[in-house]
């Protein structure tokens, strides 16, 4: 056997093995391989494996790529990266904690592509009992299921000649792993039940919340799809990583509520926007500014959003244990103080937190609480004099 790699490629040439060369079940003399194929020269397997730059690409210029923004080094490190990803047709893997943006990266792809003017497909295979996902994905044929009365378009098909996105991959059942390597290797689907295979010209990005690395060593999800899908990898860092895009963002939200006009970013709500951790990245301080700017005329304002934020963070680090326990600050007060601070804390957080859920609406938070919507006007209205006696303090 001999491999010559050609840079993106590798071409294997079988030199008259007696064993022979397979791809894919076929014998072949010579083949070019891309990254993830596996092939097999008698009874070892081997796969293409894309080498990890050793010149990382210089990160862009551009503080914006598509709908995404960030001016952080490490942001623009990103764009360089989707730049390059749009001009090709190569499959990416998108990955990052919830809320960072990995829907908005698979959209500007497609949207910066030649591709844009064809579909752009949403799978999300977490949301998707999964006996429903073939089907979802290929479609099926009348009769392939009990309740199959007429044929099915899948995701495939329907996003031909475009991008299909594959949301929370990490979810796909074991069982469908081979049959999306098949697809990804041959660019040809079937439906289910059906017996023919039909061409699609589809480019396919997936995303994930989880490490597909982790899951490939658990042997959880298979190396070879690993490979297939990782062609182009995006890593999405979580916000608190990149604090200098936190007041890039905020101000870019608030912009986008002309009844917020006179909400101010002051210099100490940026310094509490970006001293906070984030754990819900940049959606969660999206839904911050969202609130502060909906909420506004009922007196709430961004300071004491984010100051119930850190209150229920404390909270939740007081509960986590020792650590927690300093940083929590009650335990220094004598118990009755300590018990009512924590409370007021707690409801403060609690309400603060229904409402975020129902988007702003206090009656409808209210509803989900089970609580009357005066119990959640008066902790929030409480929270809101608070924060005016330490504003006076200070
Ligand atoms: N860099 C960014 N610039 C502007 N908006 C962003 C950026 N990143 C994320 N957002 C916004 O944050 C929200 C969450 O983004 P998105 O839905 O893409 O996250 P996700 O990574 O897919 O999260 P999940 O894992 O929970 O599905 C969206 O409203 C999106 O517009
Ligand atoms: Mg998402």
């Amino acid at each position: 056997m001999e491999l010559v790699n050609r840079g993106g490629f590798v071409t294997a040439k079988d030199l008259g093995s007696t064993n022979g060369s397979y791809f894919e079940g076929t014998r072949f003399e010579s083949l070019d391989l891309g990254p993830g194929a596996v092939f097999r020269i008698g009874e070892t397997e081997l796969q293409v494996v894309a080498p990890e730059r050793a010149d990382p690409i210089p990160p862009s210029e551009e503080t914006s790529f598509g709908k995404l923004l960030g001016k952080s080094r490490k942001m623009r490190a990103v764009f360089a990266v989707l730049e390059r990803a749009a001009r090709t047709d190569a499959t990416v893997l998108i990955a990052g904690e919830t809320g960072t943006g990995k829907e908005v990266v698979a959209e500007a792809i497609h949207a910066a592509s030649a591709r844009k003017d064809r579909p752009f497909v949403v799978v999300d295979c977490a949301s998707i009992p999964s006996n429903l996902i073939e089907s979802e994905l290929f479609g099926h044929v009348k009769g392939a299921y009990t309740n199959a009365m007429t044929d099915r378009t899948g995701a495939f098909e329907a996003a031909d000649g475009g991008t299909i996105f594959l949301d929370e991959l990490g979810e796909l059942p074991p069982a469908l792993q081979p049959r999306l390597l098949r697809v990804l290797e041959t660019r040809r689907i079937k439906r289910v039940g059906a017996n023919d295979f039909k061409a699609v010209d589809v480019r396919v990005i997936a995303a994930t919340n989880r490490s597909l690395e982790d899951e490939v060593r658990a042997k959880r999800f298979r190396s070879d799809l690993y490979f297939r899908l990782a062609v182009i990898k995006v890593n999405l860092p979580p916000l608190r990583d990149r604090r200098d895009d936190i007041p890039v963002l905020a101000k870019a939200f608030l912009n986008r509520h002309e009844e917020a006009a006179h909400l101010e970013l002051t210099p100490e709500v940026i310094a509490a926007l970006t001293s906070y951790d984030w754990p819900g990245n940049v959606r969660e301080l999206r839904n911050v500014i969202d609130q502060a700017a909906s909420l506004s005329s009922e007196g709430l304002n961004l300071a004491l959003q984010l100051k119930a934020r850190q209150k229920a963070a404390q909270i939740r680090s007081a509960k986590d244990g020792a650590s927690g326990v300093l940083v929590g600050g009650f335990f220094g007060l004598p118990y009755k103080e300590a018990r009512k601070q924590a409370l007021e804390a707690f409801e403060l957080a609690y309400a603060q937190h229904v409402v975020d859920m129902a988007g702003g609406n206090i009656t409808k938070a209210a509803e989900q609480a089970q609580v009357h919507r005066n119990v959640l006007h008066r902790i929030l209205a409480r929270g809101k004099a608070e924060e005016e006696e330490l504003q006076d303090d200070s």
